[in-house]
């Protein structure tokens, strides 16, 4: 009898080979490799009639709300039927919480929602369940059996499903260990085809590894319809949810939540909750940044305190470190900004994270109105790129950066020289960071320093 040929695959990147290596070639990964038996490929079935797509019956699409608006505009708007849909994020960030809020609703709403968790026993479901409320309708079931779970599935036909987390899935037939590439695509298939067949939209929770991908092959990722990913601060309350893929809608949507005692609650107006500084402040700006392409009104605090170091501090919290040095050289050498013997901290408001070139010089206002003393002028939102010879350089997407800021009730903006504004928002544009400076700051007379 022939040998069943030998299958080796990468965990973190789904590479194959014939033979075993102890460095991914793939991915470059130390260890990374596993046997897998190949599963034996039935013959194919009879042909079988063709459809026009005017005679395909649309009323399927119509989405589900999930009950959580936040989820749903990330979505494109609901759940779409027998979708599958891929939700990664680190451990404890939420995503079971998420979910069963998500169940909750679907089920009160008069649909099936089924929770099959891997994870956590019955009774850990059910603490969760009375910490959130409203999931008594919420059917569950504590299996990891692949054959079981897609057999139940087939029975129960729920409207939605959600499995906690595909990595605890295992199909008996296979050798491979739970979690590992084989089983995780193995189950990722089989469910995709029940989702499909008995018109469940599924939703599966996937771990992400150490870099932050979801684990497991990136097959999965092109396999599902949507991939989210939930970010979110260990220390701070608020989570980002984003859409990675998306085949029913934009990706770039982005749903701020903030995790309490009762769970998730979303956050409409992110901006609304960033992007305020208290008028007449020193050391406050307002920046518009692009968070993914959505823009997103951010405060940027800033202090600058005297210092006998030889080598100030420059402490950034949010921004890049190399970003900020950066700006503080430049402010010093072309805008008269002198920080030489002084220590700077930046803080990005809220724990969120900008990486986004756009922000410089909000980051730059703040520094220097600390410095200077002199407060950012009021309603004033501030976007650009600082070149290195001090010119100010056209952010990208400005005019829905624009828009933003007038949903806002911001005023005024300053920005690089050339952004044009169709909305009622006033543009100072500046071709220097010396004048972004002048257009930004109130003169010290203009408005005496608030104290205490
Ligand atoms: N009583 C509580 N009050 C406030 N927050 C809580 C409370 N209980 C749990 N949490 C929050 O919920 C988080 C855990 O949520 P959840 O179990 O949904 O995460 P998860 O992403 O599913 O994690 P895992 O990957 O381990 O399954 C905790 O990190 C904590 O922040
Ligand atoms: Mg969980």
């Amino acid at each position: 009898m022939a040998k069943a040929a030998v299958n080796f695959a990468c965990t973190e990147c789904g590479y194959s080979a014939g033979r075993w290596f102890g460095k991914c070639p793939g991915c470059n990964a130390f260890g990374s490799l596993v046997e897998e038996t190949p599963v034996s490929l039935k013959a194919a079935s009879a042909a079988k009639p063709l459809l026009r797509l005017v005679d395909v019956d649309a009323e399927e699409a119509t989405r589900i709300s999930t009950g959580v608006p936040e989820l749903d505009r990330v979505l494109g708007g609901g759940l779409v039927p027998a979708s599958l849909v891929l939700v990664g994020g680190e451990p404890g960030v939420g995503k079971s919480t998420l979910l069963l809020s998500a169940l909750g609703a679907i089920s009160a709403g008069g649909r099936r929602a089924l929770l099959v968790t891997g994870e956590e026993s019955t009774a850990q479901v059910k603490l969760r369940a009375a910490r959130l409320g409203g999931t008594e309708n919420v059917e569950i079931l504590a299996e990891t059996e692949l054959d079981a779970v897609c057999a139940t599935l087939e029975r129960e036909r729920p409207d939605v499903c959600v499995i906690d987390s595909i990595q605890t899935l295992y199909a008996a037939d296979m050798s491979s260990a739970p979690g590992s590439v084989g089983q995780v695509r193995e189950a990722a298939g089989r469910l995709l085809r029940v989702a499909k067949e008995e018109n469940v939209a599924t939703i599966l929770v996937g771990h992400v590894t150490k870099d932050g991908a979801v684990a497991g092959p990136r097959v999965l990722e092109h396999l599902v319809d949507c991939v989210l990913q939930f970010e979110g601060d260990r220390y701070h309350a608020h989570r980002v949810l984003r859409a990675t893929k998306n085949r029913f809608g934009s990706t770039n949507e982005l749903g701020v939540f903030e995790m309490t005692g009762e769970g998730l609650i979303g956050v409409p107006d992110p901006s609304e909750l960033f992007g305020k500084t208290l008028p007449g402040e020193v050391g406050a700006a307002v920046a518009c940044a692009l968070e993914g392409t959505r823009p997103i009104l951010l405060e940027i605090q800033a202090l600058v305190a005297p210092t006998d170091l030889a080598m100030p501090r420059r402490v950034g919290t949010g921004v890049d470190p190399k970003r900020l040095a950066m700006i503080v050289a430049v402010l010093a050498r072309h805008a008269g900004v002198p920080l030489g013997t002084a220590d700077v901290f930046v803080n990005v408001a809220g724990g969120l994270r900008i990486d986004e070139p756009g922000a410089d010089l909000a980051i730059a206002l703040a520094i220097a109105s600390a410095q200077r003393s002199a407060p950012v002028r009021e309603g004033v939102a501030v976007f650009g790129e600082i070149g290195l010879t001090g010119r100010l350089r056209t952010a990208a997407q400005s005019e829905r950066r624009l828009e933003e800021c007038a949903k806002l009730g911001i005023v005024a903006a300053v920005a690089p020289e050339g952004t044009r504004s169709r909305s009622k928002i006033r543009v100072s544009g500046s071709a220097t960071l010396r004048d972004a400076l002048r257009a930004g700051l109130e003169s010290r007379g203009e408005n005496p320093r608030k104290t205490g």
